[in-house]
Formats: structure tokens, sequence, C-alpha cells
């Protein structure tokens, strides 16, 4: 199966490898790809992302997940063609927060193709739909064991304005507007909706 040229791609991203992942919003008929990404994940990443090592994908999580309400939220999700058949591989998403201009962010890259720039490249183009969308700060929750994701947000973010610490987990905000800069410069299509 090959990525079609029907879709409404946001953006395209060639790995080092060759391969190439397109990106699009996630929709309701996703379910069946979603559902294999998590269940195929590795106990770390699902407690990373989840905060929890889910193995079985509720009812009510794949709703929360695959129905987006545009107005609060946004998901987008990567796919590639993989042995004949199309894969979800990562995904990221902001819900906006009952505060003005500020939304919670999330990101999951399967284990199958971590640390290849995916996480930082999905950072760059919420952070285009989110200013786009005239949102001014991003927050995060990651866990203080979460060396990747505070890795690559200190490599591609702005140091956070606040940063505090709750047991095992940071909370992170981040002012979009001293983040000028960011969001250009990857070998992608541009983000058009
Ligand atoms: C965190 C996560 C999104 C990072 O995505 P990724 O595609 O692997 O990240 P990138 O390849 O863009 O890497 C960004 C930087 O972080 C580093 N990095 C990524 N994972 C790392 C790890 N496990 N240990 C150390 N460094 C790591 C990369 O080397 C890179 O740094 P560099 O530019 O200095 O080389 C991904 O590992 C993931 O989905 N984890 C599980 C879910 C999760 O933690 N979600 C975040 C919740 S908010």
């Amino acid at each position: 199966m090959k990525l079609s040229d029907q879709e409404d791609w946001l953006a395209e991203l060639r790995l080092a490898d060759g391969q190439t992942v397109c990106f699009r919003h996630v929709r309701p008929d996703d379910e069946t790809l979603i559902s294999a990404a998590i269940r195929t994940a590795s106990r770390e990443t699902l407690l990373h992302r989840f905060f929890s090592p889910i193995r079985t994908v509720s009812p009510d999580l794949l709703r929360r997940l695959l129905v987006i309400d545009r107005v609060k939220e946004a998901c987008i999700v990567g796919l590639m063609a993989d042995n004949g058949n199309m894969r979800i591989i990562c995904g990221a998403r902001y819900v906006r927060l009952p505060k003005p201009a500020a939304a919670e962010i999330a990101f999951t890259v399967h284990d199958d193709f971590q640390r290849r720039g995916l996480g930082t490249f999905l950072l760059k183009l919420l952070l285009q739909l989110a200013r786009q969308d005239g949102i001014r700060w991003f927050e995060a929750d990651v866990m203080v064991s979460n060396v990747g994701m505070l890795r690559l947000l200190r490599r591609s973010a702005p140091p956070p304005a606040r940063k505090h610490c709750d047991g095992d987990v940071y909370h992170l905000e981040m002012d979009l507007d001293s983040w000028r800069g960011a969001g250009q410069g990857t070998n992608s299509r541009p983000v058009v909706a």
C-alpha cells in the first residue's frame, strides 16, 4: 500500500534511511492503526505518555484520542507504508487549558522510530498549528525519568518560563512568543491547514 496522494497531508518528512513519514490530523477511522500502535509500544513509552503502563486501550481513551474538537484541541499523526500496510508511527496533540491561550502538549513516537528526529519534527508542526490557532503558551507534564522528552525540549524549545517538580513529574510552561524561528527550517512540505 502506498501513502495516498488523495489524503489531506499537512507535511512530510524523509527519514535518514529514506523512508517517508506523512502527517495529517487524526480521524475517527484511525482506530485500528492507533490501537495497534499502542498495543505494540513498550511499557516505558506507554508509562511516559499516559503516566500508566496501559496495555489495553479502553473505549474512553480511544474516543479521547480519535474524536477531536478542533476548537479545543488538535492531534497530528505520522503515517508510514510498512510491508504493504499503513502504520501510525507517531503522534502529537495539544488540548486547550482553562486559561487564556494556553494548551497542554503530549507526544508519542513508537519505539521502532524513536531517536530519528520525529519528536522534534512533531514539536515544530504542533507549534505552527498552535500559533495559527492563537495559542501562546505550551504546558507539558513530563516524568522526571523521561530523559528523551526532557532532552527534546531542552534542544528544541526555549527555556521554560516556569518549571516546577511535583513528585516524579515536571510541569513546564513555555512561552511561544519567545520561540521565534522555530517551526521553520524543517525539510518538510509546509503545514497547510
Ligand atoms: C520523548 C519522545 C517523544 C522523543 O521523540 P524522538 O523522536 O525519539 O525524539 P528526537 O529523535 O527528535 O530526539 C530529540 C533529542 O532527544 C534525544 N533523545 C531522544 N530520546 C532519548 C533517550 N531515550 N535518551 C536520551 N536522549 C534521547 C535525541 O538524541 C535528541 O537529542 P540530540 O538532538 O541531542 O541528538 C519519544 O521518545 C517518545 O514518544 N517517548 C514515549 C512517550 C513520551 O515520553 N511522550 C512525552 C510525554 S509529554
